[in-house]
């Protein structure tokens, strides 16, 4: 049996042989061939260092780490996060097909997504109709969402994306940080009468949403009290204000929540994979349940995209196979997402979590350390925005940056020419990064020969462009969907468990030591001289 890696090292021998300039001579029907239609979404990926060659070579990659038999495992709930037992399901919670049954353990999970969708159907239907009361009697006007991770990114994401679906009249807020500031903040902007906190944490344990949470049930008894409540009555009040996305059923109600106000999910899913469950409840009160099923609608067609069809059509594959080739085969340590499309402003900081915390492994399934690069280092802006600030580098800097540039045709506040002109942008950055400008161009253009150099575009930058005609719930489903897809691929392919996160956990208990060094009498000195010499400043300025 041969290495499969071999098929790297041939698709690299003739990518690196051309360029993308010479791609397009020698083959001006490339932008048909390397593009593809997916669940709304149009992906161009000629602007790639491929040709027919590389993309076969890539696929051999593909099937020879077992890709077809790993998705069905994902898709029909095989345990393939082994480190944790648990199976991977966060498709079932967007599986829109009646006659479908997902077992785990010999129990079909569809029913109980199910149940949770309608729970969380009706319970947005009451706060958007003005029927979900406060303590004294008024409507809710105001939703603060407190998670972190995958319990705020998602929200935080979908919500700004979304923001034209949503009920304009009612205010969303995210707080995460344990920093006070952050929850401080928000408060400010509410009154607790019209507030509505949904605790958004998978475990219940999570020592930063669990500390806001604290907090803002302290808060809420204390404003109820100057409303003139009862301690008793004041306490009850936290069941009206607060609800709970969570596994947890007793952390729960321990917390003060009626159980009949947790939303429940399951361990099959990640957090970072949890948006389009009860993790999305904050989203489905802000659009409705009718544009909350069209999200899932969209993350379905995606996912069933990605299930059947062969790999030279299929979208997540070939992505992961692009970001594969760039990352093990010319040692690219990052790529960039790009959305023109000021809704998806938060699109790279959520893309963030969904691969670094997925693909940032270095030891494969077998417990080696793995001699493949692993996950890519992911960040990226809106579009124009980063333009103006470090699109220098791309363009010119001695990194190679793979781009992935998203836009919309249709954008939903047309204002003059502001759409065309922010799509030409879109546009001629993929052209510019693909065919650069020669120094024979330049002097063309009579640049002075000591500035040909400075004004010389390489090009040869790769890119893939995404478009679709609007962004919508459907499509964005799509795109969530096709990138969680796309890390999938990876994972595989570098035989890495995709779904733990064990990397997280050092630090959160190193910060329950330091936490009591902070506050004790007479701190251990336990730690190492650095952070014994933090510690022991920082005690000295609180005067402690
Ligand atoms: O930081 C690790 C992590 O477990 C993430 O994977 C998760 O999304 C986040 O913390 C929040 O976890 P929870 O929803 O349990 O509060």
């Amino acid at each position: 049996m041969t290495d499969k890696w071999e098929h790297l090292d041939a698709a690299m021998t003739v990518s690196s042989k051309k360029t993308i300039q010479e791609l397009f001579k020698e083959d001006p029907a490339r932008a048909e061939k390397f593009s593809l239609e997916a669940a709304g979404w149009y992906l161009d990926y000629s602007k790639n260092r491929i040709d027919e060659k590389v993309m076969k070579s890539l696929m051999k990659l593909a099937r020879e780490s077992g890709l077809k038999e790993e998705i069905e495992r994902m898709f029909t709930g095989k345990k393939i996060n082994a480190t944790e037992g648990r199976a991977v399901l966060h498709t079932a919670l967007r599986n829109l097909d009646p006659k479908a049954k997902i077992k785990v353990d010999g129990k079909d999970v569809l029913p109980g997504v199910r149940r949770v969708l309608a729970q969380m159907g009706d319970f947005s239907d009451s706060v958007r109709r003005g029927q979900w009361k406060g303590f004294s009697g008024r409507k809710i006007k105001n939703i603060v969402n407190i998670g972190i991770g995958g319990s705020d990114l998602g929200p935080v994401m979908a919500n700004l994306a979304l923001t034209p679906y949503t009920k304009r009249n009612l205010k969303f807020y995210f707080v995460s940080n344990v920093d006070s500031t952050h929850l401080a903040e928000t408060l400010r902007s509410v009154k607790a009468a019209e507030t509505l906190f949904i605790v958004a944490s998978k475990t219940f344990t999570t020592q930063e949403t669990m500390s806001n949470a604290l907090a803002a049930k302290e808060w809420l008894i204390s404003e109820a009290r100057k409303a003139g409540l009862s301690l008793k009555d004041a306490k009850g009040a936290v069941a009206k204000h607060f609800v709970a996305l969570s596994t947890a059923a007793k952390e729960v109600a321990e917390f003060g929540i009626d159980v009949k106000n947790m939303f429940g999910f399951w361990d099959w899913v990640g957090g970072r994979y949890s948006l389009p469950g009860a993790i999305g409840l904050s989203l489905m009160i802000a659009i409705g349940r009718v544009n909350y099923k069209k999200l899932l609608k969209g993350y379905y067609k995606m996912d069933r995209h990605f299930r059947t069809a062969r790999f030279e059509r299929n979208m997540p594959v070939i992505l992961a196979l692009l970001g594969i080739l760039y990352s093990n085969g010319y040692g690219a340590e990052s790529y960039c997402c790009l959305p023109y499309d000021q809704y998806l402003a938060r699109f790279p900081a959520y893309l963030q979590q969904m691969d670094m915390e997925s693909n940032g492994k270095c030891v494969d399934r077998d417990g080696n350390q793995s001699y493949r690069e692993t996950g890519p280092i992911v960040w990226g802006e809106p579009g124009t925005n980063g333009q103006h600030s470090f699109y220098q580098l791309i363009h010119q800097g001695t990194h190679l940056i793979p781009c992935d540039f998203i836009g919309c045709c249709r954008t939903h506040n047309p204002i003059g020419d502001l759409h065309d002109k922010l799509m030409a942008n879109f546009f001629a950055q993929t052209e510019a990064l693909a065919f650069g400008k020669s120094a024979d161009e330049c002097r063309k253009e009579g640049v002075p020969e000591n500035l040909v150099p400075f004004k010389t575009f390489e090009g040869n930058k790769p890119t893939n462009t995404l478009l679709c005609e609007k962004l919508t719930p459907e499509t964005l489903g799509a795109l969530v969907a096709l990138y969680e897809h796309k890390v999938f691929v990876q994972g595989v392919i570098w035989n890495i468990y995709s779904f733990d996160q064990w990397g997280v956990q050092l630090g959160k208990v190193l910060a329950k030591g330091v936490l009591a060094d902070l506050t004790a009498k007479k701190p251990s000195g336990k730690h190492d001289a650095s952070t014994n010499a933090l510690v022991a400043k920082y005690r000295k300025a609180l005067g402690r």
